[in-house]
């Protein structure tokens, strides 16, 4: 969601930015911008629609080697060329790109920009205004910034420039993600490490409220009240590859088959030499002294923890609750006397999670994040950290960072129990295993996948996803997966509740697709099947090996039952693709959604 990249060296920085907003193009937007800076002065260029739409607007002519680019994803006012970033100050002495949202804007205009007409419909320009004010009242550029910045609430990160200053690029954040990247006479600002790989893997994190000044020779942190601040860089351990979509026609493709190859890393991440999962002491001791835990997360990583509840109360005997982060905050559950909270986020930058891992910081509890980027914000303010090892995750539709989240928190069960003296039911490295040749062997049946989608969900205007137990949190995904690329109006349900209401929907030809993978419910599922293609609806029973019947469309390999959802979702996902293609939607970069959602 948004996406800043800056440059300040002594190469052409328009092509540096342009490459670098088209590496932010996965975190989803709809409009661009770029500044670059020369002897003759700031030259903005902005578009509504694609990067390659900015690009082929970009003069060519126009050399510099300063500059600032963004994505914008819409919060105040429509996309649009005028509401895109880079805004400028009134004199167009300064120019600035804005991630976050500043909830006090309408306050600040009122109180201190009476009189000024802002061009857009943004909470960004604002900011702008108010540091050209303060320069003019005699404060140093500086001086305005800081003071521009304590006026600010809600969450930025920023990227300044100034017409008569030519070495120096003004940074700040505070709750959105940024970081200044290092280079041999040459520094860069990306809001990640992916968008400027192109030119260093060395990174320095900012933390909320500094500001820094970068230059092409330094960048110099410094804290609200002025401190200078040291920070070591580190590497950002990314391979260029791993963000290229190779051979694949799309990045979701690629993500869903690279789950096998993510199972064998999580396995060999999390072994140790005596061949035996392993976590950190700490963190099996923070889930050991707890007596609940709490499971904040949003959207398919929700999804991913509604499975691990079911992994950490089965496997390790300690209960769990699981809650949609954006409703925690005004809606706190009565909490348990030794809390942990455990957040669920591939990005580890999302605005709802951060907003409750803020509060329940404030009321002293334990916290662990499960994210696929270290580093991120989530895992550098939670007390613990478990990695997914997914790799980038590039579609806006999760997929491989779902089955990742549903392994980690597979083992993080698994060790606990161990740690507790349960005796385990199963090996799961060798589980893993299975679900690993399992996942390969889908992968390889798309044409099946493709057919089910060409059947089922090539015209419909709706379609359900029924299961029983885990099965259901599957089916939530699958409706998740298939709306969110695919436009079609999808719903997830448990296969009894159906009848009571929505069954009303079911009609002449309504695609169901349901789940039969779980031995325990297995006849009831199929009950409920029968109960809808009785009022009309076209079923696709999607079953487990060893648990179908002669009409189920096809038949998932079998694996261990409480392991269903590692493999189960990827015809799901696979399905939802094949729609998406067949309705010729933009499958890696779905319309209005964001990968990375970093405003509340
Ligand atoms: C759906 C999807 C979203 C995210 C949600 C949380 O495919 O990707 O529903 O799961 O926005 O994001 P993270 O996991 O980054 O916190």
């Amino acid at each position: 969601m948004c996406g800043i990249v800056g440059y300040i060296g002594n190469n052409d920085a328009k092509e540096i930015l342009l490459k670098g907003l088209e590496k932010l193009e996965y975190r989803g937007y709809d409009s661009a911008g770029i500044a670059v800076k020369n002897a003759d002065g700031v030259h903005v260029f902005k578009e509504k629609g694609r990067i390659a739409d900015l690009r082929d607007n970009v003069d060519e002519t126009v050399l510099s080697n300063t500059g600032i680019g963004h994505t914008r994803w819409a919060t105040h006012g429509p996309p649009s060329k005028v509401n895109a970033h880079p805004h400028q100050s009134t004199s167009e002495r300064f120019t600035l790109v804005h991630n976050g949202v500043i909830e006090n804007y309408s306050a600040l205009k009122r109180e201190y920009l009476e009189g000024y007409t802002l061009k857009s419909d943004t909470d960004t320009e604002i900011i702008v205004l108010l540091i050209e004010k303060l320069v003019n009242e005699g404060n140093t550029v500086e001086e305005a910034f800081r003071s521009t910045l304590k006026l600010l609430k809600g969450s930025y990160a920023i990227a300044l420039l100034d017409n008569q200053n030519d070495e120096t690029i003004f940074v700040a954040k505070n709750k959105s993600p940024l970081l200044v990247g290092l280079g041999d006479d040459f520094n860069v600002v990306a809001s990640d490490a992916m968008a400027m790989l192109q030119v260093t893997d060395q990174y320095v994190e900012l933390m909320d409220k500094e500001t820094v000044i970068v230059t092409k020779e330094k960048v110099t942190i410094h804290d609200l009240e002025g401190n200078e601040v040291s920070r070591e860089p580190y590497t950002a351990e990314l391979d260029a590859s791993d963000i290229e979509k190779g051979t694949y026609p799309h990045y979701m493709l690629k993500e869903i088959d690279e789950q096998p190859a993510v199972m064998r890393k999580i396995i060999s991440a999390y072994r140790n030499d005596d061949q035996e999962l392993e976590i950190n002491q700490d963190i099996l001791s923070a889930m050991n002294d707890s007596d609940r835990i709490y499971i904040v997360a949003a959207g398919t990583s929700y999804h991913a923890g509604l499975v691990g509840k079911q992994f950490i109360e089965n496997i390790a005997g300690i209960p769990v609750e699981v809650h949609v982060a954006s409703e925690f905050s005004y809606n706190m559950p009565l909490l348990s006397e030794k809390p942990l909270f455990v957040f669920i986020s591939q990005s580890g930058e999302t605005a709802d999670s951060r907003a409750v891992l803020v509060q329940i910081k404030e009321l002293g509890h334990k916290s662990l994040t499960i994210t696929n980027v270290p580093g991120s914000t989530l895992s550098r303010e939670a007390d613990y950290t478990l990695l997914l090892h997914a790799g980038p995750e590039i579609a806006v539709a999760s997929t491989k960072a779902y089955t990742a989240q549903i392994a980690v928190l597979s083992i993080l069960a698994d060790v606990t129990a161990r740690s507790k003296g349960i005796k385990p039911k199963f090996d799961l490295i060798h589980e893993l295993g299975i679900v690993g040749t399992a996942m390969e062997a889908l992968c390889e049946q798309k044409e099946e996948f493709e057919a089910i989608a060409r059947d089922y969900l090539a015209t419909t205007r709706n379609a359900f996803f029924i299961g029983r137990h885990l099965d259901y949190y599957v089916g939530l995904e699958g409706a998740l997966k298939l709306k969110e690329i695919s436009y079609i109006q999808a719903e997830g349900f448990a296969g009894g509740e159906l009848k009571h209401g929505t069954i009303a929907l079911i009609e002449e030809g309504t695609p169901v697709i349901a789940l039969a993978t779980q031995e325990a419910v297995n006849l009831g599922i199929r009950g409920n099947v029968k109960e809808v293609a009785a009022r009309g609806a076209n079923p696709c029973i999607i079953s487990m090996k060893g648990l179908q019947e002669e009409d189920d469309r096809f038949v998932i390999p079998e694996v261990n039952e409480i392991l269903t959802p590692l493999i189960s979702v990827i015809p799901l996902q696979l399905i939802s693709y094949y729609a998406a293609l067949h309705r010729d939607c933009d499958v890696d970069k779905p319309r209005n959604l964001a990968k990375s959602v970093t405003v509340e």
